[in-house]
């Protein structure tokens, strides 16, 4: 029999990496999709017209939809990624932040129970570093205190929370990973990697001038995203229902991530100066490259996540260091670069 996965944020970097990985797996996948005008779904293109996955409008803020599409489709396992999940706009929209990375758990877990599957879908929740925030130790681990920093942070608390109390009031099957930062060629364009690796690559074509940045001093423990979800597969076919810190355990800055990117685009940068006076220089040509601004500060910042992911290691066999930071980075502007080249060449 095929086991059958439902994914909510299917279109997301995560969502697609792991649908392939369940697809391969033999399993009959659904993704969750909400109607947008623009329809563009460019990260799961490629997996439409295969006859094991399958796609549902719906949407985290929206009870019904939850109870049909997981009525309908009976799933063996959930795997919840949608959310609202960029720290720095849940400055901005809080209040939506809050009805959908919180109370968007408690509906995936009630619609569970309306559907009677209570007993036999096993839950995996996205959680995140961010829920260690203004860290209370380093590295992080599953023991680590709490102090969310972000409305982001504090919704994706609630639903931390509230999949452990379901798990014990109820005796469900439901977990959290709480992953640490992973990007991939697929990482949304506003996040800092994907945001320095595309204006790497653009500013070497000479399309850009110059990237202006916010903390270059924030530290961050950065995997690889494809090898991230199958970690989340992991955890839902462990023997209890547990939460794991999925992390490298190699922490960098900011800064040394654009230093990086930048080389491997062919430019070699010089830092000078402090705060907001730092500049990212052009060692051959002397040219400024990369800038401060004040707009990508946040009210409250995160600066200091660094994971252990001892015991992922040790009681799912998972191997957090698959890919290193330095091939991360290069798999990154390798993709941009192509992708500029072929903007360029249009
Ligand atoms: P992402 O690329 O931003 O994808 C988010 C997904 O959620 C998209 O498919 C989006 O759909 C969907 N979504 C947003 N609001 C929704 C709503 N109201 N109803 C239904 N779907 C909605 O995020 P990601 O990087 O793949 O991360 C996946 C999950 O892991 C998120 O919950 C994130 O908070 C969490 N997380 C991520 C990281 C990381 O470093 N990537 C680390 C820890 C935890 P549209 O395409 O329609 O916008
Ligand atoms: N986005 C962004 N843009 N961040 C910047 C910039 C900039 O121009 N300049 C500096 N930063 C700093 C941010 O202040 C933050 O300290 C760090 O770079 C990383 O920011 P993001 O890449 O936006 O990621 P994040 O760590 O806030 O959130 C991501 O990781 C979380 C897990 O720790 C998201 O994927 C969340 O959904 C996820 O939970």
């Amino acid at each position: 029999m095929m086991k059958v996965a439902l994914i909510t944020g299917v279109t997301g970097q995560d969502g697609s990496y792991l649908s392939e990985f369940l697809l391969e797996k033999g399993y009959e996948v659904y993704g969750m999709i909400r109607r947008s005008s623009t329809e563009y779904r460019e990260r799961i293109n490629h997996l439409e017209g295969n006859t094991h996955f399958h796609l549902k409008y719906g949407d985290l803020s929206d009870s019904i939809s939850l109870v049909k599409i997981i009525g309908e489709c009976r799933p063996d396992e959930i795997y919840n990624l949608a959310a609202q999940s960029h720290v720095g706009v849940s400055f901005d929209v809080p209040e939506y932040t809050a009805d959908v990375v919180a109370t968007g758990v408690l509906r995936v877990l009630e619609a569970v129970r309306i559907c009677g599957l209570a007993e036999t879908c096993r839950i995996y929740q996205a959680s995140t570093s961010e829920l260690f925030g203004k860290v209370e130790e380093v590295p992080q681990r599953e023991t680590t205190p709490f102090h969310p920093y972000s409305p982001y942070a504090v919704a994706k608390q609630y639903g931390y929370w509230i999949i452990k109390e379901y798990r014990e009031a109820y005796n469900m099957f439901c977990c959290s990973g709480i992953l640490f930062n992973h990007e991939s060629e697929r990482r949304g364009e506003t996040f800092v990697t994907r945001k320095i690796t595309l204006a790497a690559a653009r500013i070497a074509a000479g399309l850009q001038d110059k990237l202006y940045l916010g903390n270059l001093s924030s530290l961050r423990d950065w995997g690889y995203a494809k090898d991230y979800v199958e970690c989340m597969w992991l955890i839902l076919q462990n023997e209890k229902p547990e939460d794991f810190v999925i992390a490298t355990g190699v922490q960098h800055s900011v800064r040394e991530f654009a230093t990086l990117a930048f080389h491997h685009a062919g430019i070699d940068l010089e830092w000078q100066g402090d705060g907001m006076d730092e500049k990212g220089i052009d060692k051959a040509t002397g040219k400024v490259v990369v800038e401060v601004s004040p707009e990508f500060y946040r009210p409250t910042d995160v600066v200091n996540l660094w994971g252990d992911p001892t015991k992922a290691k040790t009681e799912l066999g998972w191997n957090p260091t698959k890919t290193s930071f330095e091939d991360l980075v290069r798999i990154m502007v390798e993709y941009d670069t192509k992708k500029v080249a072929l903007e360029k060449n249009i």
